[in-house]
């Protein structure tokens, strides 16, 4: 029997699904449909709220495979660009994500065709989430709305347990473009662990009391409260922090649009600091407060630093800087830290290293060299994204060995906290950051050099290899040569870290 059978011949299946952002839901009835050979056109797929009464003939049990161990090919990379589309909320997302799966269980590559409409799309929703995530770590204020004296009445209620240490509740507007709230539960969660919040957004709410984390539907702007005397301190916090050596104007718009600027406080402050801004820089310039201070001992003051670094023009063009990231936990640590150049365009926008084609070519060839990119520290040498305009197109340049040599100062203070046993330079840009000189990739390849410790970074090794860029820009036998020996790289780099962890 196959799963042929349960599948009556132009019989349309709906799939109604009961959460926008339900991956695992919709992983499990797109494996069935697979195992039974039904295709994509075979399947509407209505989300919540969606009207399925343009199929009310349709059938709405999903099919029973005979063989539910059948194999349903999914790449690792399907998966983790899938999980996160799955948020978009364009109603085609679950259509497009099945017809991918289907079409990867004849062509299991489909997901390396960089050309093709369904994986662009597919690479489209999956970056457009990640800048409303983003959007939401960096613009959700939180409003103090019940005072100690309010948590006090709490604890008559018999409700003492578990109130934060921060005392009464903070409450915060945000309006998402996506379905992003849930996912983003375990960000606020880690940040504001000891406060008692509530995120209210229009499309479903979180609640955090210190100890669990609650979700309500939707809200109302009205149901948030209005301005109150936090606001007034985070004003003036705002106006303290803010350099005018990085006012990017430009930059600042896009960045921070001005729909969101109603719901943050500083918001208020900012014509009236651009315009001191110019004289406060000539102010500090001759102050000499733009020189490195000391250096920063956590990788959150490294990234907020990296967001005011003007040593370089680099900085002063309209990008953002882009810092390293690694395992949230430092216990899932493999010991590699993996450098590059610099951020390009798509990592600029979504403010992670790596994350463009460039990454993507990365991710395949590690993955191939089963070299887990998740347990590693992957970063950057120089921080902001060096590039010409042609016509509406940001063009790539190389960084100067003088602006290398600046940004050496934050990939150091990386290397000091991350304490890497291993250390992997892509390219030449990388390799200078990590040795402050010049080295010829082809001389230097396969054999570690020793890196001298940092500020209590302890020994670490490096090794150094070919920028994944340039190996894009190969084809043919050249491109065949480099990936070859990208990979015998990277074998390498396998085995001292097994020998180094053992
Ligand atoms: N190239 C790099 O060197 N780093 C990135 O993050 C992306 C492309």
């Amino acid at each position: 029997m196959t799963g042929l059978q349960h599948v009556k011949l132009g019989t349309y299946y709906v799939v109604n699904l009961p959460e926008h952002d339900d991956f695992a839901f919709w992983r499990e009835r797109a494996r069935a449909l697979v195992q039974c050979d039904v295709p994509p056109d075979r399947i509407a797929w209505v989300g919540p709220g969606g009207s399925g009464d343009l199929f009310a003939h349709g059938e709405r049990r999903t099919p029973v495979p005979d063989d539910p161990a059948r194999i349903v090919r999914a790449s690792k990379r399907f998966v983790k660009l899938a999980r996160n589309a799955i948020l978009h909320s364009d109603t085609d997302r679950f259509a497009l994500l099945y017809r991918l799966l289907w079409r990867q269980q004849s062509n299991p590559r489909v997901l390396e065709d960089r050309t093709d409409n369904d994986v662009r799309r597919l690479e489209e929703l999956d970056r457009t989430v990640r800048r409303d995530s983003h959007k939401m770590h960096a613009f959700v204020r939180f409003r103090l709305v019940e005072d100690d004296a309010g948590e006090a009445e709490g604890e008559a209620d018999g409700d003492g347990e578990g109130n934060g240490e921060g005392g009464g509740h903070y409450v915060a507007w945000f309006e998402p473009d996506h379905h992003i709230v849930r996912a983003n539960a375990g960000f606020f969660k880690r940040r504001f662990a000891n406060m008692n919040w509530s995120i209210l957004t229009p499309k479903g709410c979180l609640h955090w009391d210190g100890e669990t984390m609650r979700e309500s539907g939707p809200a109302r702007r009205e149901d948030a409260p209005g301005g109150d005397p936090v606001e007034a301190l985070w004003r003036k916090y705002y106006a303290s922090i803010f350099n005018p050596a990085r006012l990017k104007v430009g930059a600042m718009l896009k960045e921070m649009p001005r729909r969101y600027w109603k719901n943050m406080p500083e918001a208020e402050l900012i014509p009236e600091l651009i315009a001191g801004a110019q004289k406060r820089e000539s102010e500090m310039v001759a102050a000499g407060e733009l020189e490195f201070e000391e250096r920063p001992d956590t990788l959150a003051a490294i990234d907020k630093a990296i967001h005011g670094c003007r040593k370089c023009p680099i900085g002063e063009l309209e990008n953002e800087a882009v810092m390293g990231e690694g395992p949230d936990d430092g216990s899932d640590f493999s010991g590699l830290m993996i450098v590059g150049e610099q951020p390009g365009d798509q990592e600029d926008m979504a403010g992670k290293p790596f994350v463009g084609p460039a990454g993507q070519l990365l991710d395949a060839q590690l993955e191939r060299a089963r070299i887990d990119r998740g347990a590693a520290y992957v970063t950057n040498t120089v921080k902001h994204f060096k590039y010409v305009m042609r016509g509406k197109r940001r063009l790539h340049q190389n960084p100067n060995a003088k602006e290398i040599d600046t940004c050496r100062w934050w990939v150091e203070a990386e290397r000091a906290i991350v304490k890497p046993k291993l250390v992997l330079a892509l390219g030449a840009s990388a390799a200078r950051g990590m040795l402050g000189k010049t080295v010829s990739i082809s001389k230097a390849r396969g054999t570690p050099i020793p890196l001298d410790p940092v500020d209590g970074s302890g020994a670490s090794e490096l090794w150094i290899t070919a920028h994944p860029s340039y190996l894009l820009r190969l084809d043919g036998p050249a491109r065949d040569e480099q990936e070859r020996l990208f990979q015998a790289d990277l074998a390498a780099v396998r085995q001292r870290l097994e020998e180094l962890a053992g």
